[in-house]
């Protein structure tokens, strides 16, 4: 309801409006952003009894705690006041250079003066939106997409070209008969591991990718958080070392091998594209924390990052393992699950007449939860589907909630 103006008198500083009667005039993108369901459904899922599968969070117990806090405890006895100044906006040049050098191992032809310090991956997400993203532009993106990418593109009042994905990922095939006949601004792939599905994109597909990228001029932002958390297999290489003509912006992230807490991701793009990525950044954030940013530059001088990635791969494998065994074990014969090779997520298919949203409703009764799938789709949600996180819990409370889960599905099978 419009705010009704009261009466103000000569020479009063009476507010025009009173606090009842306040309506704000929101911005028109706000009413396109859809709330994060899963934001709101962790707040239902923090009850210690519950067993979440519905979070994408790393396990804790296997943050590197002490090699974090020695690297702070570092900075602020050698280098406190630079640390705690402003600072360029492109990021603390010795983590740029350790990144690029990380990239260039594989197969990244990058240099240092093109990786920007990100506030997570996240933010990489939104300055490429910034970036391109006019009202009514259309964006690609794979069907199931990351819910806060779809959050991100909608308040820059884009519109959506969902693309199926099966198990080797976006089905690029479809894309090239999309592109006939439209003009996308961006395509947003999560290469590796995606989320919601776990899957990942064929390197035949990524060759396709890279080739219609190119035809058409039309840039792809590449998000990959999870590509250092492989479990079997061997993977093929990322969209940006693929690509030999500047179109492809990569994102990455500390975010799932260090800490999500340090909020500190990247952004790899061509000279242009990283110009106009600075200036977007410039009025965002002026730049990412430069406490977290030195710290983790020290910390990466001496830490065993790869053996610590080794660790956690060994962990979520067996965690993954443990969730594909139960689901085969406890969920009915016409339940599909996709079959993860790494990152945090399996995506489960039910059949079209169970609804995942009164599933979860009954899974919360028996103490334990998932995400219900219907917020991954950009258009045309889709009632039937389940992302399940398998990294935050041990492998006997990941047998325990499938079981319960189990349980409800058969209840609801019968
Ligand atoms: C596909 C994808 N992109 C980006 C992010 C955001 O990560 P960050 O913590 O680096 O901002 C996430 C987080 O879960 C994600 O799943």
């Amino acid at each position: 309801m419009a705010a009704q103006e009261t009466a103000v008198k000569a020479g009063t500083t009476a507010p025009l409006v009173t606090l009842q009667e306040r309506d704000f005039r929101f911005a028109r993108r706000m009413s396109r952003m859809p709330v994060s369901a899963i934001r709101e459904l962790l707040k239902v899922t923090e009850h210690p009894e519950i067993i979440s599968f519905a979070g994408g969070l790393p396990a804790p117990e296997l943050f590197p705690v002490d090699a974090i806090a020695q690297a702070h405890a570092q900075v602020f006895a050698e280098e406190a006041a630079a640390a705690l100044q402003y600072s360029t906006t492109e990021g603390c040049r010795s983590l740029r250079e350790w990144i690029a050098a990380r990239m260039q191992t594989q197969g990244v032809a990058t240099s240092t003066d093109n990786v920007m310090i990100t506030t997570g991956s996240q933010q990489g997400i939104d300055l490429a939106s910034k970036i391109f993203l006019e009202p009514g532009d259309t964006v690609v993106v794979e069907n199931p997409c990351y819910l806060a990418a779809i959050q991100t593109f909608s308040g820059y009042e884009a519109s959506f070209i969902p693309i199926d994905s099966d198990d080797k990922g976006m089905r690029v095939d479809e894309l090239e008969e999309v592109l006939r006949h439209s003009r996308p601004k961006l395509i947003y792939v999560v290469s590796d591991f995606s989320n919601p599905k776990g899957t990942t994109l064929s390197y035949a597909r990524r060759l396709k990718l890279i080739e219609l990228s190119t035809r058409y001029c039309i840039p792809i932002l590449e998000d990959n958080p999870y590509g250092e958390l492989r479990y079997e297999g061997q993977g093929p290489p990322s969209l940006g070392a693929l690509d030999t003509e500047g179109l492809v912006i990569q994102l990455g992230s500390f975010s799932k091998t260090l800490s999500p807490g340090m909020r500190l991701g990247w952004l790899i793009a061509s000279e242009e594209v990283f110009h106009n990525a600075v200036i977007a950044k410039q009025a965002a954030d002026l730049h990412t924390s430069t406490v977290q940013q030195r710290a983790a530059a020290r910390m990466l001088q001496t830490f065993d990052y790869d053996g610590h990635i080794q660790r956690l791969c060994k962990v979520y494998g067996e965690r993954c393992q443990a969730m594909r065994s139960a689901i085969e074990q406890y969920f009915p014969q016409d339940v599909k699950a996709t079959r993860p090779e790494g990152g945090l997520f399996i995506w489960v298919e039910l059949p079209e007449r169970i609804s995942a949203d009164e599933l979860f409703i009954d899974a919360v009764a028996e103490h334990v939860a998932f995400v219900p799938g219907t917020s991954f789709f950009a258009c045309e949600p889709r009632q039937n589907f389940m992302r399940l996180n398998f990294s935050n819990q041990t492998p006997e409370k990941i047998e325990e909630g499938i079981k319960r889960i189990g349980s409800v599905l058969r209840r609801r099978f019968a």
